[in-house]
């Protein structure tokens, strides 16, 4: 499928050249994706003329082509912002409210559009795209109603000849970077906020995945977000390093807000640190998915499948690693590898579909050498431990891995993929052991029917979020985030708000009370 860029009055349209695999009722909306970034409210080419391609990680597909940006570009993105940032902080909190609600509304009318646009560049599933659109959407509705509650506070006073005032300011413009998982979900979780807050944004979509942030731009604009208030720049593999080195260096950029790995986590922090930004980062986890002998299993498997096969495995939150206890290990695996067999792995086009691929050879790759490495130590094979070549060249087949030791690299590395590896263990004590025997801190599930054992357990994990009985505990009301190298900061609930605002403390003087 190709799309041709030609110009209609003022407005660009993209039309379909052709298409064999795609059913044409998504194609109808494509439109919306111009061959262009989004800079200061115009839809426009890097100045070199350069584009990338973006694929249907399915199938190979060329979907469009987007501008490969560089340093100038991301220059001129950065100031259209700071011009914005005179007017958009001085809007009252009401005024952004107002437009955010507009947005939402519109991103909701397109919930469709942007659900196809997501099954298409990232490979999820269609029902699933559609969920992360909503859990999306969710934010930009939950920071169109907090923009009206960023509000100050009047201190106690030592003397009486003084008043102390809080005042929370926008801190300026801000570069929000993001992962290929959550083309949506993850954009608006930052950019809500940001936009809430009163700051104006350069937005960074991933590489693999540019299309929805870009149709989620001309939403905005329809919706009357201000021009120069969301800027997104798009940039291939090759690029990315200077455009993010520049995004992080610029004296005009006052945080950076990250989604992605620890180790580019890492280079960021320390690309801003002599600039002394403000740093909100979500990194990846090592989650631990503890099963008890109390547990209902049942309820447990059913949870598993969800957690860890959302986006094939390709979540921050997915569990890594699955402890499960000695008395109903047996049980436990019997069922999940039942409930595995189920999962259809193919175009997230087609409804009865629940696995997607991999985003890129990269992340395949990796999947592959993590399951290799612990195959080669030892591990044992339950189910797949292959790629699946015959349904697409980056799909990898829903995998059961037990016997897994701490020698093998999944026990600590982010897996990224449906790879379910699997601790037996005997004691309470040696579970919380093993689960925080790891650098990172993001997510952890515990399964347990015993009131006295989860309040115990909870509180000994060293992680930022924990469900209990539970898989799926994203939303757009709670503190997203995790301790040790997972992070630092939270996204989401009033909280999210935090790393988008300056604290101003005013005395006034020279009073008679
Ligand atoms: C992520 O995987 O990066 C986010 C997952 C979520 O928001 O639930």
């Amino acid at each position: 499928m190709i799309f041709n860029l030609c110009k209609s009055s003022s407005h660009l349209i993209i039309k379909m050249q052709s298409c064999n695999t795609i059913p044409s009722r998504y194609l109808s909306h494509l439109h919306r994706i111009k061959q262009r970034a989004f800079v200061d409210g115009e839809w426009v080419c890097a100045s070199t003329d350069k584009i990338f391609s973006v694929a249907n990680p399915a199938n190979g597909e060329i979907l469009s082509k987007v501008p490969d940006m560089d340093v100038k570009d991301i220059e001129v993105a950065i100031k259209a912002a700071s011009t914005a940032f005179k007017e958009w902080r001085n809007a009252t909190a009401y005024e952004r409210s107002k437009v955010l609600k507009e947005w939402y509304q519109l991103m909701v009318k397109n919930q469709e559009t942007l659900a196809q646009i997501i099954t298409l560049e990232c490979g999820k599933p269609f029902t699933e795209s559609i969920g992360e659109v909503n859990y999306g959407n969710s934010y930009i509705e939950y920071y169109a109603e907090e923009a009206r509650r960023i509000n100050g506070e009047v201190l106690q006073s030592t003397y009486r000849s003084k008043k102390y005032f809080v005042e929370k300011q926008p801190i300026g413009v801000v570069g929000l970077i993001s992962a290929y998982n959550f083309p949506l979900a993850m954009i608006t979780r930052k950019l809500a906020a940001a936009l809430a807050a009163g700051c104006t944004t350069v937005v960074k979509p991933a590489t693999d995945t540019p299309l929805t942030a870009l149709a989620m731009a001309e939403i905005a604009q329809e919706a009357g977000i201000p021009k120069g208030v969301i800027n997104v720049i798009t940039s291939s593999h090759a690029s990315n390093p200077i455009v993010v080195d520049y995004l992080c260096k610029s004296p005009d950029i006052r945080g950076i807000s990250f989604t992605g790995s620890v180790q580019v986590g890492k280079i960021i922090n320390e690309k801003c640190a002599p600039h002394v930004k403000r740093m909100n980062l979500e990194l990846g986890g090592n989650a631990p998915f503890i099963v008890y002998n109390s547990a209902d299993v049942d309820n447990a498997v059913q949870a598993a499948i969800a957690s860890k096969f959302r986006n094939s495995g390709q979540t921050c939150v997915a569990p890594n690693r699955f402890l499960v206890q000695d008395g109903i290990f047996d049980c436990f695996v019997d069922n999940l590898v039942i409930e595995m067999r189920k999962l259809k792995m193919g175009n997230g086009t087609q409804s009865d579909v629940k696995i997607g691929p991999m985003i890129n050879i990269a992340q395949l790759e990796k999947v592959r050498q993590l399951v290799d490495d612990a195959v080669s130590k030892g591990a044992n094979v339950i189910l797949g431990g292959k790629r699946a070549p015959l349904v697409g060249d980056l799909f990898y087949e829903p995998t059961v891995l037990t016997d897994v030791r701490e020698t093998m690299a999944l026990y600590s590395d982010e897996i990224f993929g449906p790879v379910v590896s699997i601790v037996k263990f005997r004691t309470e004590e040696e579970s919380l052991f093993i689960a925080n025997q790891t650098d990172v801190g993001l997510a952890g599930y515990i399964f347990s029917e015993d009131i006295s054992q989860v309040f115990r357990v909870s509180k000994k994990l060293e992680v930022g979020m924990v469900g209990i009985n539970e898989g799926i505990i994203s939303a757009a009301e709670v503190p997203f985030g995790g301790v040790k190298q997972s992070g630092i900061g939270r996204e989401g609930c009033h909280h999210g708000i935090e790393d988008f605002i300056d604290y101003k403390y005013i005395c006034l003087g020279n009073l008679t009370l």
